[in-house]
């Protein structure tokens, strides 16, 4: 038997908020992580003096002030708030769709200008009746042709690997359309990025002398072990992998990342820049400088071109996959979860779900609640 009370498997924002919050309550903690450091995808490493997101653009933005007063206890978060750009073909708009987006399509001035042109396209769209058949449908009802076109369809089939016709519809249940000037991507209270990176969040939930951390340890190499050894475990990495793929493989997309270091202050303009055309095989670049108003060396600048993949096993898995096939495998995983009472699963691979920053906290906090006044 270990002196651990828990061994926690992964150091993500889920594995890291739980061993926070156990230690706290004077519980002694492992922690392993398969790769060569912690922070699971909110990783962000320094380059140049500026902080460069590992595994793709994160912006932290929450409602929920309870969340947002929790993750400033690890981080001060600067007022960066995300207005991405859509170039299509060279053309740029902002996003998400709003009166700029309206007026450099077709140069209406006025909220009801834009609606009606809107009213318009759908109109003449002549669109089947009843229910949309596909994404392609659901988005031309909601937005027109135009938009549907230019800043909606190649992004859309890039990232999903499939023709818009063939997506079910209800992956597009609501777009963000503003009928006034405003470029903030979210409508949440509070938004920012930590300045000094995400990883220092980490960093500092795992300093408690409770917590011992191994990075570089597959869980799975040692399975049957761990599970006798610990007397409870907190898994956040693959559930279907932790029940050897037993009922089959869950789906997921992944991503391929090329980063780039530039000899220029400045290269794009902006953090992040969509490319909505199917042609171009990316779907957005990162220049990570202007996650933090420039900061950094000023003759470098580093980009992320950001490429989606299909998923085979092996590779990482960034989004599940949740049409009804996927979810129906998961209830079976989740209810074989159910005979591992030592296990608890958690975090976006255990519990096969997308879960933003702040969303990942709330359900590590709910855990620990539910952990910890049983
Ligand atoms: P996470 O994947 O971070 O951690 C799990 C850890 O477990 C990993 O480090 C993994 O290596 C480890 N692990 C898995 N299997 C293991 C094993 N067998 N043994 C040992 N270790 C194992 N959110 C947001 O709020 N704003 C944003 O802008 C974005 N942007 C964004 C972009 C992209 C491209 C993605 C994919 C995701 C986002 N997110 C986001 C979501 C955000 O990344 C997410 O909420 C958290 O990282 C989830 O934290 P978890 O701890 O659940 O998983």
């Amino acid at each position: 038997m270990t002196e651990y009370d828990y061994l926690i498997v992964g150091s993500g924002l889920f594995g890291a908020t739980f061993a926070y919050e156990a230690a706290k309550r004077g519980k002694r903690v492992k922690v392993i992580e398969k790769r060569d450091h912690i922070a699971g995808n909110i990783y962000t490493k320094e380059q140049d003096g500026i902080q460069v997101h590992q595994y793709g653009a994160h912006i932290f933005h929450t409602s929920d002030k309870d969340i947002w007063d929790y993750v400033q206890q690890f981080a001060e978060f600067n007022r960066y708030t995300n207005s991405p750009v859509a170039n299509y073909k060279g053309e740029l708009y902002n996003l998400p769709f709003n009166m700029n987006t309206f007026n450099k399509l077709w140069g209406v001035v006025t909220p009801a200008e834009a609606k009606a042109k809107i009213d318009e396209q759908k109109a003449a769209a002549n669109l089947s009746a009843g229910e949309p058949k596909n994404l392609e449908e659901q988005a031309i009802s909601l937005i027109g042709t135009d938009i549907y076109t230019k800043l909606i369809k190649g992004y859309t089939e890039k990232q999903w690997g499939q023709k818009a016709t063939d997506l079910p519809a209800f992956i597009i249940r609501r777009l963000p359309v503003r009928y006034t000037f405003d470029n903030n991507y979210f409508n949440d209270t509070y938004q920012g990025i930590p300045i000094g990176g995400y990883t220092q969040i980490v960093e500092k939930m795992l300093a408690n002398e409770l917590i011992d951390v191994e990075t570089g340890v597959d869980f799975f190499d040692h399975k049957d072990e761990y599970l006798l050894d610990y007397p409870r475990v907190v898994f956040t990495g693959m559930i279907d992998q932790f029940f050897d793929y037993q009922l089959g493989e869950l789906q997921y997309r992944s991503l391929h990342f090329e980063t780039e270091e530039m000899d220029v202050d400045n290269y794009q303009g902006n953090a992040v820049i969509n490319y909505t055309d199917a042609e171009t095989p990316y779907t957005r670049v990162i220049e990570h400088k202007h996650f933090e108003f420039g900061k950094g060396d000023k003759n470098k600048t580093i980009v992320t071109r950001e490429y989606p993949a299909t998923w085979h096993r092996g590779d990482e898995p960034y989004y599940p996959v949740n049409n009804k096939t996927n979810n129906d495998l998961y209830t079976q995983y989740r209810d074989l979860a159910k005979n591992q009472p030592k296990v608890l699963f958690g975090g976006r691979l255990g519990m096969y779900r997308y879960y933003d920053m702040h969303q990942v906290i709330h359900a590590a906090l709910t855990a620990v609640n539910q952990e910890f006044n049983k």
